[in-house]
Protein backbone atom coordinates (compact mmCIF):
# COMPACT_ATOMS: atom_id res chain seq x y z
CA UNK A 1 0.00 0.00 0.00
CA UNK A 2 1.27 3.60 -0.76
CA UNK A 3 -0.22 5.64 1.70
CA UNK A 4 0.20 9.34 2.34
CA UNK A 5 -0.55 9.70 5.71
CA UNK A 6 0.01 7.22 8.26
CA UNK A 7 -0.81 8.74 11.51
CA UNK A 8 0.67 5.49 13.23
CA UNK A 9 3.91 7.60 12.61
CA UNK A 10 3.62 9.69 15.81
CA UNK A 11 2.73 7.36 18.14
CA UNK A 12 5.51 4.77 17.20
CA UNK A 13 7.87 5.29 20.35
CA UNK A 14 7.27 7.07 23.57
CA UNK A 15 10.02 9.50 22.85
CA UNK A 16 7.88 10.78 19.16
CA UNK A 17 4.53 10.85 21.39
CA UNK A 18 6.32 13.08 24.76
CA UNK A 19 7.18 15.08 21.19
CA UNK A 20 3.74 15.66 19.89
CA UNK A 21 2.14 15.57 23.40
CA UNK A 22 -0.61 18.50 23.75
CA UNK A 23 -1.39 18.26 27.16
CA UNK A 24 1.02 18.10 30.26
CA UNK A 25 -0.64 17.17 33.71
CA UNK A 26 1.60 18.62 36.63
CA UNK A 27 1.24 19.75 40.02
CA UNK A 28 0.85 23.12 38.94
CA UNK A 29 -2.82 22.82 38.40
CA UNK A 30 -4.27 21.29 41.45
CA UNK A 31 -6.28 22.53 44.11
CA UNK A 32 -6.70 19.99 47.23
CA UNK A 33 -10.16 20.32 48.71
CA UNK A 34 -9.77 19.46 52.31
CA UNK A 35 -12.90 18.57 55.34
CA UNK A 36 -11.74 20.24 58.55
CA UNK A 37 -13.51 19.12 61.88
CA UNK A 38 -13.65 20.38 65.31
CA UNK A 39 -11.50 19.20 67.88
CA UNK A 40 -7.63 18.16 68.13
CA UNK A 41 -6.35 14.94 66.81
CA UNK A 42 -9.08 13.85 65.16
CA UNK A 43 -8.68 12.12 61.50
CA UNK A 44 -12.24 10.38 60.68
CA UNK A 45 -12.19 8.11 57.04
CA UNK A 46 -15.11 9.47 55.16
CA UNK A 47 -16.70 5.83 54.38
CA UNK A 48 -18.07 7.45 50.54
CA UNK A 49 -14.77 8.34 50.11
CA UNK A 50 -11.82 5.94 51.22
CA UNK A 51 -8.73 7.78 51.37
CA UNK A 52 -10.27 11.13 52.21
CA UNK A 53 -10.47 12.64 55.57
CA UNK A 54 -11.96 15.20 58.05
CA UNK A 55 -9.04 16.55 60.39
CA UNK A 56 -9.01 18.92 63.47
CA UNK A 57 -7.38 21.84 62.11
CA UNK A 58 -3.65 20.86 64.08
CA UNK A 59 -4.08 17.42 61.77
CA UNK A 60 -4.93 19.65 59.15
CA UNK A 61 -2.10 21.90 59.24
CA UNK A 62 0.14 19.02 58.98
CA UNK A 63 -1.27 17.65 55.95
CA UNK A 64 -1.54 21.01 54.17
CA UNK A 65 2.33 21.47 54.68
CA UNK A 66 3.27 18.04 53.25
CA UNK A 67 0.75 19.29 50.25
CA UNK A 68 3.17 22.13 49.78
CA UNK A 69 5.88 19.61 49.75
CA UNK A 70 4.27 17.77 47.26
CA UNK A 71 3.79 20.68 44.74
CA UNK A 72 0.23 21.13 45.57
CA UNK A 73 -0.37 24.90 45.59
CA UNK A 74 -4.04 25.35 45.93
CA UNK A 75 -6.41 24.07 48.79
CA UNK A 76 -10.17 24.51 49.01
CA UNK A 77 -11.64 24.62 52.13
CA UNK A 78 -14.77 23.18 53.65
CA UNK A 79 -15.43 22.81 57.45
CA UNK A 80 -17.70 19.95 59.38
CA UNK A 81 -19.81 22.16 62.06
CA UNK A 82 -21.55 20.72 65.09
CA UNK A 83 -25.30 20.74 65.07
CA UNK A 84 -25.76 23.22 67.82
CA UNK A 85 -24.45 26.03 65.74
CA UNK A 86 -26.62 25.61 62.31
CA UNK A 87 -29.21 27.86 62.36
CA UNK A 88 -31.80 29.40 58.88
CA UNK A 89 -29.52 32.82 58.79
CA UNK A 90 -26.13 31.29 58.54
CA UNK A 91 -24.33 33.46 61.16
CA UNK A 92 -21.91 31.25 61.94
CA UNK A 93 -20.26 31.60 58.59
CA UNK A 94 -19.07 34.83 59.44
CA UNK A 95 -18.02 34.16 62.89
CA UNK A 96 -14.65 35.57 62.97
CA UNK A 97 -13.48 32.87 65.33
CA UNK A 98 -15.11 30.33 62.97
CA UNK A 99 -13.78 27.14 62.74
CA UNK A 100 -13.50 28.44 58.64
CA UNK A 101 -12.05 31.77 59.73
CA UNK A 102 -9.51 30.15 62.75
CA UNK A 103 -8.62 27.33 59.87
CA UNK A 104 -7.27 30.14 57.26
CA UNK A 105 -5.76 32.11 59.78
CA UNK A 106 -3.50 28.74 60.81
CA UNK A 107 -3.12 27.67 57.70
CA UNK A 108 -1.96 30.79 56.33
CA UNK A 109 0.31 30.95 59.20
CA UNK A 110 1.89 27.81 58.69
CA UNK A 111 2.12 28.37 54.64
CA UNK A 112 1.47 31.36 53.68
CA UNK A 113 2.60 30.58 50.17
CA UNK A 114 -0.04 28.09 50.00
CA UNK A 115 -3.23 29.45 47.84
CA UNK A 116 -6.02 29.16 50.18
CA UNK A 117 -9.77 29.18 48.48
CA UNK A 118 -12.11 28.64 51.38
CA UNK A 119 -15.84 27.25 50.11
CA UNK A 120 -18.70 30.20 50.16
CA UNK A 121 -22.09 28.65 50.92
CA UNK A 122 -24.42 28.40 53.77
CA UNK A 123 -25.25 24.83 53.39
CA UNK A 124 -22.33 23.89 56.54
CA UNK A 125 -24.37 26.23 58.21
CA UNK A 126 -27.49 25.96 57.75
CA UNK A 127 -30.16 23.08 59.72
CA UNK A 128 -31.75 22.93 56.24
CA UNK A 129 -28.91 21.81 54.36
CA UNK A 130 -29.49 24.21 51.98
CA UNK A 131 -26.48 26.67 50.28
CA UNK A 132 -29.10 29.68 51.18
CA UNK A 133 -31.62 31.40 53.93
CA UNK A 134 -34.73 29.53 53.44
CA UNK A 135 -38.28 31.30 53.56
CA UNK A 136 -41.71 29.67 53.41
CA UNK A 137 -40.44 26.31 51.98
CA UNK A 138 -37.93 28.83 49.50
CA UNK A 139 -34.38 29.51 49.27
CA UNK A 140 -34.58 33.18 48.89
CA UNK A 141 -32.01 35.16 46.63
CA UNK A 142 -31.15 38.51 48.02
CA UNK A 143 -30.81 38.00 51.71
CA UNK A 144 -28.77 35.24 51.12
CA UNK A 145 -27.02 37.58 49.23
CA UNK A 146 -26.17 39.76 52.08
CA UNK A 147 -24.53 36.62 54.05
CA UNK A 148 -23.05 35.42 51.72
CA UNK A 149 -20.97 39.24 51.41
CA UNK A 150 -20.31 38.87 55.59
CA UNK A 151 -19.02 35.47 55.04
CA UNK A 152 -16.66 36.30 51.99
CA UNK A 153 -15.54 39.45 54.36
CA UNK A 154 -14.62 37.45 56.96
CA UNK A 155 -12.58 35.29 54.92
CA UNK A 156 -10.67 37.63 53.51
CA UNK A 157 -9.93 39.18 56.70
CA UNK A 158 -8.51 35.91 58.23
CA UNK A 159 -6.40 35.27 55.04
CA UNK A 160 -8.32 34.09 52.15
CA UNK A 161 -6.27 34.54 48.92
CA UNK A 162 -9.63 33.33 46.53
CA UNK A 163 -13.13 33.70 47.79
CA UNK A 164 -15.38 30.48 46.08
CA UNK A 165 -18.67 30.81 46.11
CA UNK A 166 -20.15 27.57 45.19
CA UNK A 167 -23.85 28.69 45.85
CA UNK A 168 -25.45 29.93 42.52
CA UNK A 169 -27.49 32.77 44.05
CA UNK A 170 -28.07 35.71 41.16
CA UNK A 171 -25.47 38.66 41.84
CA UNK A 172 -23.53 37.19 44.75
CA UNK A 173 -19.91 37.41 42.34
CA UNK A 174 -20.77 41.67 42.22
CA UNK A 175 -21.79 42.06 45.51
CA UNK A 176 -18.61 40.18 47.28
CA UNK A 177 -16.45 42.34 44.84
CA UNK A 178 -18.09 45.60 45.92
CA UNK A 179 -17.70 44.50 49.12
CA UNK A 180 -14.25 43.73 49.10
CA UNK A 181 -12.82 46.30 47.14
CA UNK A 182 -14.65 49.02 49.63
CA UNK A 183 -13.23 46.90 52.59
CA UNK A 184 -9.54 47.09 50.87
CA UNK A 185 -9.44 43.95 49.54
CA UNK A 186 -7.96 44.59 45.83
CA UNK A 187 -5.72 41.73 45.98
CA UNK A 188 -8.05 39.01 47.27
CA UNK A 189 -10.11 37.46 44.23
CA UNK A 190 -12.98 35.42 43.04
CA UNK A 191 -13.28 32.07 41.66
CA UNK A 192 -16.92 31.74 40.98
CA UNK A 193 -18.39 28.21 40.86
CA UNK A 194 -20.29 29.43 37.57
CA UNK A 195 -21.96 26.45 35.97
CA UNK A 196 -22.54 24.12 38.39
CA UNK A 197 -25.14 21.59 38.12
CA UNK A 198 -27.61 20.18 39.98
CA UNK A 199 -25.74 16.66 40.68
CA UNK A 200 -26.07 13.40 42.41
CA UNK A 201 -22.18 13.36 41.97
CA UNK A 202 -22.61 15.54 45.58
CA UNK A 203 -23.42 12.88 47.62
CA UNK A 204 -20.27 11.95 49.26
CA UNK A 205 -19.07 15.45 49.94
CA UNK A 206 -22.42 15.64 51.58
CA UNK A 207 -21.46 12.65 54.14
CA UNK A 208 -18.17 14.37 54.75
CA UNK A 209 -19.92 17.56 55.96
CA UNK A 210 -23.71 16.02 56.99
CA UNK A 211 -24.82 18.86 54.95
CA UNK A 212 -27.65 17.36 52.65
CA UNK A 213 -30.78 19.13 51.85
CA UNK A 214 -33.53 18.61 54.79
CA UNK A 215 -35.68 18.92 52.73
CA UNK A 216 -36.39 19.28 48.60
CA UNK A 217 -33.27 19.25 46.13
CA UNK A 218 -31.15 21.96 45.06
CA UNK A 219 -32.66 22.61 41.33
CA UNK A 220 -33.81 26.18 42.20
CA UNK A 221 -30.62 27.35 42.32
CA UNK A 222 -28.19 24.88 41.04
CA UNK A 223 -28.47 24.09 36.92
CA UNK A 224 -30.24 21.46 35.01
CA UNK A 225 -27.55 18.91 33.80
CA UNK A 226 -29.68 19.12 30.38
CA UNK A 227 -28.49 22.37 29.68
CA UNK A 228 -25.88 23.91 28.02
CA UNK A 229 -26.31 27.09 27.15
CA UNK A 230 -27.09 28.68 30.72
CA UNK A 231 -23.77 27.65 31.82
CA UNK A 232 -22.08 29.78 29.66
CA UNK A 233 -24.98 32.71 30.27
CA UNK A 234 -23.77 32.23 33.99
CA UNK A 235 -20.08 31.92 33.20
CA UNK A 236 -19.91 35.37 31.35
CA UNK A 237 -22.52 37.00 33.72
CA UNK A 238 -19.87 35.79 36.66
CA UNK A 239 -17.04 37.00 34.65
CA UNK A 240 -18.59 40.73 34.18
CA UNK A 241 -19.76 40.68 37.50
CA UNK A 242 -15.79 40.68 38.66
CA UNK A 243 -15.05 36.58 38.88
CA UNK A 244 -11.27 36.14 37.98
CA UNK A 245 -11.37 32.04 37.39
CA UNK A 246 -14.71 30.56 36.47
CA UNK A 247 -15.02 27.13 37.21
CA UNK A 248 -17.32 24.23 36.40
CA UNK A 249 -18.86 21.79 38.50
CA UNK A 250 -19.08 18.05 37.88
CA UNK A 251 -16.11 17.53 36.01
CA UNK A 252 -16.27 14.54 34.04
CA UNK A 253 -19.64 14.16 32.46
CA UNK A 254 -19.62 17.96 32.29
CA UNK A 255 -16.25 18.21 29.81
CA UNK A 256 -18.25 19.35 26.92
CA UNK A 257 -19.51 22.27 28.86
CA UNK A 258 -16.04 23.09 29.56
CA UNK A 259 -14.40 22.59 26.01
CA UNK A 260 -17.40 25.33 24.94
CA UNK A 261 -16.94 27.69 27.94
CA UNK A 262 -12.98 27.65 27.02
CA UNK A 263 -13.94 29.01 23.48
CA UNK A 264 -15.26 31.70 24.68
CA UNK A 265 -14.58 32.72 27.72
CA UNK A 266 -10.34 34.14 28.12
CA UNK A 267 -10.36 33.95 32.03
CA UNK A 268 -8.97 30.46 33.69
CA UNK A 269 -11.39 27.74 34.08
CA UNK A 270 -11.80 25.77 36.98
CA UNK A 271 -13.08 22.24 36.94
CA UNK A 272 -14.37 20.53 40.24
CA UNK A 273 -13.77 16.65 39.84
CA UNK A 274 -16.33 16.30 42.69
CA UNK A 275 -16.58 13.92 45.57
CA UNK A 276 -18.76 11.11 43.59
CA UNK A 277 -16.60 11.12 40.85
CA UNK A 278 -13.77 10.14 43.01
CA UNK A 279 -16.29 7.48 44.96
CA UNK A 280 -16.73 5.79 41.20
CA UNK A 281 -13.08 5.37 40.30
CA UNK A 282 -11.81 4.28 44.09
CA UNK A 283 -14.65 1.82 44.54
CA UNK A 284 -14.02 0.38 41.17
CA UNK A 285 -9.72 0.35 41.88
CA UNK A 286 -10.49 -1.23 45.00
CA UNK A 287 -12.43 -3.75 43.47
CA UNK A 288 -9.87 -4.18 40.92
CA UNK A 289 -12.07 -3.40 38.13
CA UNK A 290 -9.43 -0.35 36.99
CA UNK A 291 -5.90 0.68 37.49
CA UNK A 292 -6.17 3.32 40.41
CA UNK A 293 -2.83 5.05 39.36
CA UNK A 294 -3.59 4.99 35.71
CA UNK A 295 -7.37 6.20 36.04
CA UNK A 296 -6.32 9.23 37.75
CA UNK A 297 -3.65 10.75 35.80
CA UNK A 298 -6.12 10.32 32.52
CA UNK A 299 -9.00 11.41 33.88
CA UNK A 300 -7.15 14.33 35.00
CA UNK A 301 -5.58 14.97 31.83
CA UNK A 302 -8.97 14.84 30.16
CA UNK A 303 -10.09 17.37 32.03
CA UNK A 304 -7.28 19.57 31.35
CA UNK A 305 -7.58 18.50 27.85
CA UNK A 306 -11.16 19.92 27.73
CA UNK A 307 -9.82 23.32 28.74
CA UNK A 308 -9.30 23.35 32.24
CA UNK A 309 -6.41 25.59 33.71
CA UNK A 310 -7.05 24.41 37.32
CA UNK A 311 -8.43 21.07 38.73
CA UNK A 312 -10.05 21.05 42.22
CA UNK A 313 -9.34 17.24 42.79
CA UNK A 314 -9.51 14.70 45.82
CA UNK A 315 -6.84 12.92 44.18
CA UNK A 316 -4.18 15.94 43.89
CA UNK A 317 -2.40 14.01 46.79
CA UNK A 318 -2.13 10.80 45.24
CA UNK A 319 -1.53 12.10 42.00
CA UNK A 320 1.41 14.74 43.30
CA UNK A 321 2.99 11.30 44.46
CA UNK A 322 2.50 9.78 41.05
CA UNK A 323 3.82 13.06 38.89
CA UNK A 324 6.82 13.44 41.33
CA UNK A 325 8.17 9.76 40.86
C1 LIG B 1 -21.62 23.39 48.91
C2 LIG B 1 -20.77 22.57 48.04
C3 LIG B 1 -21.05 21.30 47.53
C4 LIG B 1 -19.91 20.87 46.89
C5 LIG B 1 -18.96 21.90 46.99
N1 LIG B 1 -19.51 22.96 47.70
C6 LIG B 1 -22.24 20.43 47.67
C7 LIG B 1 -23.53 20.91 47.20
O1 LIG B 1 -23.65 21.90 46.48
O2 LIG B 1 -24.51 20.27 47.58
C8 LIG B 1 -19.73 19.53 46.24
C9 LIG B 1 -18.33 19.03 46.19
C10 LIG B 1 -18.19 17.59 45.95
O3 LIG B 1 -19.15 16.83 45.73
O4 LIG B 1 -17.03 17.16 45.96
N2 LIG B 1 -22.31 24.42 48.33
Amino acid sequence: MILYNRNRRLRASQAVRDLVKETVLTTDDFIMPIFIAEGENVKEEISSMPGIFRRSLDLTVKEVKELWSLGVKAINIYVKISENLKDNTGKEAWNKNGLMQNSIRAIKDAIPEMVIMPDVALDPYSIYGHDGIVEDGKIVNDVTVDALVKMSLSHAEAGADFIAPSDMMDGRVAAIREALEENGFHEVGIMSYAAKYASSYYGPFRDALNSAPGFGDKKTYQMDYANSKEAINEALRDIEEGADIIMVKPGLPYLDIVSKLSQIVDVPISVFQVSGEYAMIKAAAKNGWLDNDKIIIESLTCIKRAGASLISTYFAKEAAKLLNR
